[in-house]
């Protein structure tokens, strides 16, 4: 595949260093440097490589990653998803300049302000699509905490294919119950629905008093990332996604 070049004083400008004005100031300033030589040429052409926050430094720290940009992160109680929402918002648990970045940053899909876990962020809108979309059939699992013990018929209500939703015009797709103790479950959903989690136990006539996503696909929210942190998504972790999820 050909390798994506970008002008210097735009590259920065979309990676939320400033204006185009405001890099021209820092290029000018000899802020900027690539391969150990200071960049004074705000047009000069840049191989936009993944190896580049090695190989650039901008006033002295390397460079931010450039896009395509996707992350993980482990999702706190109470942070929102939404830019909507009143609430603590996730994006302010990322560096700050990264609220500029063009492309944006999103989050595939949303969680629930009272839900933790596994959320993907990404400014790779074909990624984020192929991850969302049921049609790919990317299992989203959630460990459940119930406010009453299960009836013993949920797994079978969830599995059909045909529970509807209050207020819904189309049934469920078939999700998968996997009981971890009387007041507790996995529930691997296909889909993203408003509230999907919650309202299902609610058809159910149980209610949600926690909700955790550990996994996305074969992707495990890893045991190492605390609630609140975040890090670049590798290769293999984006492979991952699409892999059919362990049982
Ligand atoms: N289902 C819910 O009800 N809430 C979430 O945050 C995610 C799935």
């Amino acid at each position: 595949m050909k390798t994506p070049m970008a002008r210097l004083d735009r590259l920065l400008a979309n990676l939320g260093y400033g204006s185009r004005r405001e890099v021209q100031g820092l290029i000018g300033a000899g802020l900027v440097e690539f391969d150990g030589e200071t960049l004074r040429d705000t047009g000069r052409k840049l191989p936009v490589t993944p190896d580049l926050p090695g190989r650039m430094r901008v006033q002295g720290a390397p460079l931010d990653p450039p896009a395509p940009l996707t992350l993980m992160l482990h999702k706190p109680l109470g942070v929102v998803c939404s830019h909507r929402e009143t609430g603590r918002s996730l994006y302010e648990l990322l560096p700050i300049r990264w609220r500029a970045r063009d492309p944006v940053l999103s989050s595939v899909g949303r969680l629930d302000a009272d839900t933790t876990g596994l959320l993907l962020i990404t400014d790779d809108g074909p990624l984020l699509h192929r991850i969302i979309s049921p049609r790919n059939h990317v299992g989203k699992r959630y460990r459940v905490t119930l406010d009453r013990p299960l009836r013993g018929d949920e797994a079978a209500l969830f599995a059909a294919g045909t529970l509807m939703l209050e207020g819904e015009t189309t049934p469920l797709t078939p999700a998968c119950l996997h009981p971890l103790s009387p007041t507790t479950a996995h529930l691997t959903v296909t889909e993203g629905r408003y509230h999907q989690v919650r309202r299902m136990f609610a058809a159910a006539g149980n209610h949600v008093t926690a909700l955790h996503r550990d996994r996305i696909g074969g992707l495990d929210l890893p045991a190492d990332l605390a609630p609140g942190a975040f890090r670049k998504l590798g290769d293999a972790e984006r492979a991952a996604v699409f892999e059919q999820m362990p049982p």
